[in-house]
């Protein structure tokens, strides 16, 4: 049976295949977040989406996802709301939202924070792998029939495109569902990079930038470099799937294709600020694959990002 953080998938509607079960264990660490009393946001849907990846998660990996997934909340709410400070004059404000490796992502029905706080971007394109994206449909269509799917409030339209991001004609699927590069756009790639080459990366990310009109953003968890070698290094049989993609430079790798970062952080940082530091003294063994170890403490291997294309 597959194991991914020491998570068992089996049964029901728990994707087998350990990259597409990734967006579980996320949707997981979500549900968990929303329990909080200082929850930085409240889910709804994750714990539907879970599935079994609910049981024995780790605490880092609650942190890493409480805090990527609020910084991205935030930057996208900005991004839809007005041009950037940085922004020349002839940038739009996005109109569009699309998902690389969309998973159990559930920002349609969970954002805005506040009701009426802006009005809904045109379309939000969800992209991912067959398999997740029918998991994905079936947990929605039991939440509806139990009438607890909340009022979706963040585009006007959801379109959900089957893509291999692996092979250049996605971006036709994506232009056919009525994407318009005119429009802008806010991409979000969100725990997504890890899962690619370099080369593959670098063709991606070149690619959106020739795809998106001035004003739109990349907002993007970025795997570092150092940390993505300590893991391939410590499990070669993970790091052949995942861990693959990595930079210790993350602006300058995004500004190479045409991306001006405004706003980074690492992962570590928020995690200090938000009160979320997991420690190594908490952890099981197996479950800190995706940290490199600092003394007591354990260190994230990620920044994040939001990056503005400037012409
Ligand atoms: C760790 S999950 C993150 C999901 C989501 N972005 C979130 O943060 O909730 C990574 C997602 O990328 C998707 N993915 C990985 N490789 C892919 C590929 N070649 N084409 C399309 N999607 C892919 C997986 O199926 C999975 O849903």
């Amino acid at each position: 049976m597959p194991v991914l953080y020491g998570v068992e998938f089996e049964a029901a509607v728990n994707l087998k295949d350990i990259i597409g079960g990734s967006s579980q264990v996320v949707a997981a660490c979500r549900a968990s977040e929303s329990e909080r009393v200082d929850a930085l946001f409240v889910d709804p849907l994750a714990k539907y989406f879970a599935g079994a990846a609910r049981e024995g998660l780790p605490e880092f990996l609650n942190a890493y996802t409480a805090v990527r997934t609020h910084f991205i909340d935030m930057e996208l709410m900005d991004a839809l709301t007005q041009k950037h400070a940085e922004a020349p004059p002839n940038a739009v404000v996005p109109d569009q939202i699309v998902l690389l490796g969309a998973g159990m992502d559930a920002r349609m029905w969970r954002l805005p924070p506040q009701e009426g706080a802006r009005p809904p971007a045109e379309t939000l394109f969800e992209l991912d792998q067959k398999e997740v994206l029918k998991a994905k449909e079936t947990i929605l269509a039991g939440v509806a029939k139990q009438g607890k799917l909340p009022t979706p409030k963040l585009a006007k339209k959801r379109v959900t495109l089957s893509v291999d991001i692996r092979e250049p004609d996605w971006i036709k699927t994506l232009n056919k569902a009525g994407y318009d590069r005119a429009r802008g756009t806010v991409w979000i790639l969100e725990g997504f990079l890890r899962f690619f080459s370099n080369v593959q990366i670098d063709e991606l990310i070149a690619q959106l930038a020739l795809h998106s009109a001035c004003g739109s953003s990349i907002l993007v968890t970025v795997p570092s470099e150092t940390n993505r070698r300590a893991k391939a290094k410590r499990d070669p049989a993970d790091a052949e799937y995942q861990w693959r993609f990595g930079t210790d430079d993350p602006v300058g790798y995004f500004t190479r294709f045409g991306w001006r970062t405004v706003k980074h952080a690492c992962v570590e940082e928020l995690e200090r600020q938000y009160n979320r530091v997991p420690r190594l003294a908490n952890a099981d063994p197996s479950d800190v694959s995706a940290y490199v170890t600092e003394g007591d403490r354990m260190v994230g291997g990620n920044y994040l990002l939001r990056a503005l294309k400037v012409a």
